[in-house]
């Protein structure tokens, strides 16, 4: 696992856009896992500003959302679909038939979660899954205690994470669905480059839980530890509790240019 410190999340977005960069110019039909809620919002504002002007092109690529809540109204603001078109796939030359997530108004709600799975592996899988770290450790709606090879799967929210995104719901976290499908952890752990972030004071207990303390299912995230090609990017409030990061910086600093992350 590498770990990246930048000062300001801001300093994060072109480092984790050139692994794009980097992929769409090797692979331009290349399959990509999109994470929605607040933290990759620059990374997706910095591939917006590359399409525009550097036209960085998305047009053969597909993608494939982590997670949904079940039974937001289709079309509703905060349903992660229209989130991610709203905020990234419609500004830039996506295709959007090409735009997947997994179906939160299925009837039949078990068979959508195996369909998601079996349609990323039909794509040839993710070759840059980009992942934000929640406040208890959670990857996708992996919540704590979430089996470390699960599937997509169907799942209860905790109380945690639900006032966590109340702020997208005006703040009322009765309006916050309690359950939702999502990528399981051995569905993330299948992704070629796993990249997560996370950033403020908020996330730091979790990051430091996550990148150096034990594997283990009460911190989801941890699992990226097996990970042969996982990458987190945080800002110095999110890594103030790590240990090691000295030797982080060091390490990226010395890295050559055409490496990359
Ligand atoms: C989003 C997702 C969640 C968020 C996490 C952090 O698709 O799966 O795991 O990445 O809850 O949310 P923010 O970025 O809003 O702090």
């Amino acid at each position: 696992m590498e770990v990246v410190v930048v000062p300001t999340p801001e300093d994060a977005a072109p480092i984790v856009a050139d692994a794009y960069s980097k992929l769409l110019a090797a692979k331009p039909k290349a399959v990509l896992g999109l994470a929605t809620g607040s933290t990759p919002l620059g990374v997706y504002a910095e591939l917006i500003r590359r399409h525009k002007e550097e036209g960085l092109s998305f047009a053969g690529c597909s993608s494939y959302n982590l997670d949904e809540y079940v039974g937001l109204p289709a079309g509703h603001p905060e349903g992660y679909l229209t989130f991610i078109k709203r905020e990234f796939t419609d500004q830039v030359d996506f295709d959007p038939d090409d735009v997947h997530g997994p179906d939160g108004l299925a009837d039949d709600l078990m068979k959508a979660a195996s369909d998601y799975d079996q349609a990323i592996k039909d794509a040839g899988g993710i070759d840059i899954q980009i992942l934000g770290i929640g406040g208890d450790g959670h990857l996708a709606f992996n919540m704590p205690m979430s089996s470390l090879s699960s599937r997509t799967r169907l799942k209860t929210l905790t109380s945690k994470t639900r006032s966590d995104n109340a702020r997208f719901f005006d703040g009322d976290v009765e309006a916050v669905p309690k359950m939702c499908l999502t990528q399981g952890l051995g569905t993330i752990m299948e992704a070629r480059h796993a990249i997560m972030l996370g950033f403020g004071k908020n996330k730091a207990q979790a990051v430091a839980e996550c990148v150096e303390g034990a594997l283990s299912s009460r911190w989801p995230a941890s699992i990226l530890q097996l990970h042969p090609h996982a990458t987190v990017v945080v800002d110095e409030d999110a890594a103030s509790q790590l240990r090691f990061t000295g030797y982080y910086i060091d390490t990226f600093k010395g890295k050559p240019d055409w490496q990359g992350i």
